[in-house]
C-alpha cells in the first residue's frame, strides 16, 4: 500500500509517499480500506519529533482518523461486515491505503455523508465527549467557554454543547474566525487580537472551560470560573507552567482536569466509541451535527496541508482524500 510517512523529524517537507506492506491485524480487529484520513494539530507535534505514537503504533505514518470501507474482519468481530462504511479512532498510521483498527473503535457512517466529512468526526467528537461531558460534566443550561473555537475540536465543542443545551462562548483569532463560531452556535466569540475575554465574561463567569492553550490563560481561566466550575485542558500551546493558590479553588470549589486520548487503552476507547455512538450518532445522523471540513488535499500532499495548519488559516477541520 502507499502511506505517507515522517521520513525523519521536521518540518512539512519530510512527509513523502512510500511503499509499505498492508498492515494485519488481529481477531478482534478490522482492516479498513481507507478513503479520508482526518489532520489533527498532534500529527503536525508528531512529525516535528515531540509526540512519539505509542510503543504497539506503527511509529512513522501519522494519522489518527479515517473513513473507509471495511476489506476484512478479524475473527471474533461481529459487529461489522466486509463493505461496510466505517470511521475509525487510531493511535497512528492514518495517512495510508490501508489501516488496521480495534472493532470497537469504528463508528457507522451516516447514509449520505461522503469520506472526507466523516473522516473528520472520530477526534473531534470523541476528544470533546470525554472532555467537555464525561470530565467537564457539562450540564443543560450551564455555561461553556471554549478556547480555540475553530479549531476542529472548537468547532465540534460548540455545536455539541449547544445541541445539548448549553450556553457557549469561544475564543479565537480574528473577526472571521469569530463569525464562525457563532455559526456554529456560540452566543458569542471573542477576539483575543482585540478583546480580553477575562474583561468580557467575568461579570457572570462559566461554568466548564475547554482550553488547549494554556500559559497565560490559566490565570484568566481561573478567575473567571464560576462556583464548582470545572477547567478541562487538552493541551498547553503557550504554555506547560501554571501557578495557582489552592485557596482560590478551595473558595469556589473548582476542578481542574484534562486528559489525552491517544495513550489511553483499547478498552477505553471502545466504551467512549459506545457512548459516543448512543448520545451523539443521533445528532450527526439527522444532519445537526457538521463536520465543517474547510479542505480537503489529496495523499501526496500531505506536507502542503500540514503547512496549512500550522498557518493556523483553517477554520474546522483538514483532510486528505486518500482513494476513490
Ligand atoms: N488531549 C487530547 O486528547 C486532544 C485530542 C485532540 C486534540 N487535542 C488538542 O486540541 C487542540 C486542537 O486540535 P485541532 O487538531 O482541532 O487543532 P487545529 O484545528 O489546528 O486548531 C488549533 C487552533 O488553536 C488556536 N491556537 C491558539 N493558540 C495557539 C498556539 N499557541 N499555537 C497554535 N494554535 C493556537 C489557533 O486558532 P486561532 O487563530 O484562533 O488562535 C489554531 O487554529 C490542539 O492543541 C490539540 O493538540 C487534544
Amino acid at each position: 500500500m502507499q502511506a505517507v510517512i515522517i521520513s525523519l523529524p521536521g518540518p512539512p517537507d519530510v512527509l513523502t509517499v512510500a511503499e509499505r506492506p498492508a498492515p494485519a491485524g488481529g481477531p478482534q480487529d478490522v482492516l479498513i480500506r481507507v478513503r479520508a484520513a482526518g489532520i489533527n494539530r498532534a500529527d503536525l507535534i508528531q512529525r516535528e519529533g515531540r509526540y512519539p505514537a505509542p510503543a504497539h503504533v506503527v511509529a512513522d505514518i501519522p494519522g489518527l482518523e479515517v473513513a473507509g470501507v471495511i476489506e476484512e474482519c478479524g475473527s471474533e468481530v461481529t459487529r461489522w461486515r466486509r463493505g461496510d462504511a466505517v470511521c475509525a479512532l487510531l493511535a497512528g498510521g492514518g495517512y495510508a491505503e490501508q489501516v488496521v483498527v480495534d472493532a470497537g473503535h469504528c463508528l457507522p457512517i451516516p447514509a449520505g455523508m461522503s469520506f472526507s466529512d466523516a473522516a473528520a468526526l472520530p477526534e473531534a467528537i470523541l476528544t470533546v465527549w470525554h472532555n467537555v461531558f464525561q470530565r467537564g460534566g457539562l450540564l443543560p443550561g450551564e455555561r461553556l467557554l471554549v478556547h480555540g473555537g475553530t479549531s476542529g475540536i472548537g468547532m465540534a465543542a460548540i455545536q455539541l454543547a449547544k445541541a445539548r443545551g448549553a450556553r457557549v462562548w469561544a475564543t479565537a483569532g480574528s473577526e472571521e474566525k469569530c463569525r464562525a463560531c457563532v455559526a456554529a452556535g456560540a452566543e458569542a466569540a471573542i477576539d483575543y487580537t482585540r478583546e480580553d475575554f477575562e474583561a468580557v465574561l467575568q461579570a457572570d463567569g462559566v461554568d466548564v472551560i475547554l482550553d488547549m492553550v494554556g500559559g497565560d490563560y490559566f490565570p484568566r481561566n481561573l478567575r473567571i470560573l464560576r462556583p464548582e466550575g470545572r477547567l478541562v485542558f487538552i493541551n498547553a500551546m503557550k504554555g506547560n507552567r501554571a501557578e495557582f493558590r489552592p485557596s482560590d479553588l478551595m473558595a469556589r470549589r473548582l476542578t481542574i482536569t484534562g486528559s489525552t486520548l491517544r495513550a489511553r487503552d483499547a478498552a477505553f476507547k471502545t466504551a467512549l466509541t459506545a457512548e459516543v455512538e448512543r448520545e451523539v450518532w443521533p445528532l450527526v445522523t439527522r444532519g445537526a451535527f457538521r463536520a465543517h471540513v474547510f479542505r480537503v488535499f489529496p495523499l501526496a500532499a500531505a506536507a502542503e496541508a500540514h503547512r496549512l495548519m500550522e498557518s493556523s488559516r483553517h477554520i474546522g477541520k483538514i483532510v486528505l482524500q486518500v482513494s476513490g
